[in-house]
């Protein structure tokens, strides 16, 4: 592993989902890479759906602030936004002349995301391009991501080897990293992944009242109508969710007893909101401490495109000689 890039999409909050599945491997991805790994706020994948261009700086921002407040170290790792980078967009374009259409409208998230939209732009169609533009512009051979991402670097290695054999060689073919543990942590609601556009998060930032609510309201796991009837941990959603963020030793224990009908749900459930805000209240106070200090996230930001774009720029141009332009003089 010599070089690491992923990408964060700015379209609203950073969830639990995100911090367990994504960041935390980014954390420790650059404890081992320091500067080549390379993360990105990916405003440009943002303005694929319908959005606000009023809120979307604002949520460019929010989004670096908030990785850094999950423990990305920028002392460390490079973090930066996408249209910072205009060298991303320029790839992208090229790999999108060399990619079949029936290609891009076989993703499943295409799919998905343009099923609830009236009108789909091809912006939607072109948004795994743009992803592989991202990863191969750095040529990045580590991707760390969730388990829903995996189609995309699939498409991404796709068009590096596409590229390799009908120009030049330049880009290595690179292996997505998804964490065993936590390929896909589930919605609150216990039904599909945790997504921003199903609602079904627990955001990093979020009220730890508003956390209670969403917890306390889980429905009970089936099993159980009475208290004295013995209860279903595998069938519990408080459960499903429990493990992601308790130690082993404990849910173990706990679900032992639920079995049992040794305890209730609610007391799950208070556990669960407790183990919940002990990931959460670090990044909270955190997140507090760099909103009074925006200037050190900009910095972060500035200072990390003004490192990674030569880079961008380099691979650029490789491009642009091995497709054959005509290169100004
Ligand atoms: P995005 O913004 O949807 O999510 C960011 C990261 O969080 C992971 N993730 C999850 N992991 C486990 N369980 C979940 N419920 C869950 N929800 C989200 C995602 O897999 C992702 O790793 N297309 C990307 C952004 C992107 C990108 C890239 C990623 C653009 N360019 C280049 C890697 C490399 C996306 O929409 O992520």
């Amino acid at each position: 592993m010599k070089r690491v890039f992923s990408g964060i999409q700015p379209s609203g909050e950073i969830h639990i989902g995100n911090y367990l599945g994504a960041i935390r491997n980014w954390i420790k991805l650059g404890e081992k890479l320091g500067r080549d790994a390379i993360f990105c706020i990916v405003d440009y994948h943002a303005i694929t759906v319908p959005y606000d261009p009023e809120a979307l700086a604002k949520r460019t921002f929010e989004a670096a602030l908030v990785n850094i407040a999950a423990g990305l170290d920028p002392e460390k790792v490079t973090l930066f936004v996408q249209s910072h980078v205009p060298e991303h967009t320029e790839l992208a374009w090229v790999f999108t002349t060399q990619t079949p259409v029936g290609d891009l409208t076989r993703m499943t998230q295409y799919k998905d995301k343009a099923a609830r939209q009236v009108s789909v732009g091809a912006g939607l169609l072109m948004y795994p391009v743009l992803q592989a533009a991202d990863i191969l512009i750095y040529k990045a051979d580590t991707v760390p991501v969730g388990e829903d991402q995996l189609q995309h670097i699939e498409l991404t290695r796709e068009i590096a080897r596409r590229f390799n054999g009908r120009f030049k060689e330049i880009f290595p073919e690179p292996q997505a990293f998804v964490d065993p543990n936590a390929p896909r942590i589930p919605g609150i609601d216990g039904k599909a992944k945790m997504s921003k556009s199903v609602g079904n998060t627990i955001g990093l930032l979020e009220d730890p009242k508003q956390i209670w609510e969403k917890i306390r309201t889980i429905p009970d796991d089936p099993a159980r109508i009475r208290l004295s009837d013995p209860g279903e941990p595998e069938r519990s959603t408080v459960f499903t969710f429990l493990k992601y963020v308790a130690p082993p030793g404990m849910v173990q224990a706990l679900a032992e007893e639920y079995r049992q009908a040794g305890v209730g749900t609610l007391v799950i459930k208070r556990i669960l909101f407790q183990e919940i805000m002990k990931i959460l209240e670090p990044i909270q106070a955190r997140a507090a401490e760099l909103r009074r200090d925006p200037d050190y996230v900009w910095d972060v930001l500035m200072e990390g495109a003004k490192r990674v774009r030569p880079i961008a720029q380099a691979t650029m141009e490789e491009v642009r000689q091995a497709i054959g332009l005509l290169r100004p003089r």
